[in-house]
């Protein structure tokens, strides 16, 4: 039986992951903590919640000793567009979190989860395809934190025998957090607005391809590669994952097929729009195939039935 630390528990990806964690290992084994405890209160207050800043390293070691954590999923990072904005900052919790969620990992003995992200590869990265093992000179500041927290959470393992596992997501999209902050944003909004209004003003061109996954399909990732065998991972920091890769356009084509009249219009965001060019059009994911069995179950065509079904029903 595990026990797990979510740090960042509250976010797009936190909050799902806290959700399937608990159903899977049961609620009193999956401890949050967050920085802030005033949004989705109902997991707050459905099992053990801490209000902890992920670089507060004193507080998250005697959770972890308290609760006999043997895993950490470290989710707390500020997004692209974000980071673009307050580079220092996005330093600071990037890096300085993970450096602290790592110490606490070798400390005590936990294994530990990192996302990395598209956001690591950069303009010279090969476009299409994307292999695994290949040019990282990525040129936001989003993307140096996640090459560099790559890069710490390999030496951890080499040096220390940190069991530390990761992988690079592409845009998440989902229909219960709200990501913030993000260059894929979009591709949640277009949904909620499609539904709400029937038209949506996007701030890519409508030509911008980049990779994609439904939340469930995230969320079975990162279970599924800290649960695979250790030694069959060669690669461990972090494996290329896709679902779909689309752009603007095709996701407002198959979004007319549920919504007739949708419009799309575009607003380009030039912050948003050079860190979405920087980034590749398609990822190959061949190593997490082969090394831990990862195989998406969603694609655009049911993705998009699935949340505009599940956001009519809601509204
Ligand atoms: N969704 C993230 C972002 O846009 C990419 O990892 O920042």
């Amino acid at each position: 039986m595990r026990r797990i630390m979510i740090n960042g528990s509250l976010g797009q990806l936190g909050s799902e992951i806290a959700i399937a964690l608990r159903k899977r290992y049961g609620t009193d084994n999956v401890i949050l903590t967050d920085i802030r405890d005033d949004i989705n209160v109902e997991l707050v207050n459905s099992g053990p919640f801490h209000k902890v800043d992920c670089r507060d390293g004193e507080r998250l070691t005697e959770l972890v000793k308290e609760y006999q954590v043997d895993t950490i999923y470290h989710l707390a990072a500020l997004l692209s567009a974000t980071a673009e904005m307050r580079p220092q900052m996005a330093w600071d919790i990037n890096m300085n979190g993970l450096m602290v969620a790592l110490e606490v990992a070798r400390s005590t003995g936990c294994s530990i989860f990192t996302p990395s992200s598209i956001g690591s590869f950069g303009p010279t990265t090969p476009k299409d395809f994307t292999p695994q093992d290949t040019l990282q000179r990525p040129t936001s500041m989003y993307g140096v934190t996640k090459v560099a927290g790559e890069l710490l959470c390999d030496y951890y393992n080499h040096k220390y025998d940190v069991d530390t596992r990761g992988i690079r997501y592409p845009g998440i999209i989902s229909n219960m957090t709200p990501p913030g902050g993000g260059t894929t944003d979009y591709a949640v909004e277009i949904y909620y607005a499609a539904v709400n209004s029937g038209r949506y003003e996007c701030p890519l061109s409508g030509s911008t391809y980049l990779d994609m996954m439904y939340m469930p399909d995230a969320v079975a990732a990162a279970i599924s590669i800290m649960e695979a065998d250790g030694d069959r991972l060669r690669h461990r920091n972090a494996f290329n994952v896709t679902a779909m890769s689309f752009c603007p356009e095709e996701q407002a084509a198959y979004i007319r097929n549920h919504i007739p009249d949708f419009q799309i219009s575009y607003k380009v965001d030039p912050v948003k729009q050079a860190i979405a060019d920087s980034w590749p059009n398609s990822l190959e994911d061949y190593a997490a195939r082969v090394e831990w069995g990862w195989e998406p179950t969603y694609d655009l065509h049911a993705m998009t039935a699935d949340m505009i079904t599940t956001l009519k029903g809601r509204m």
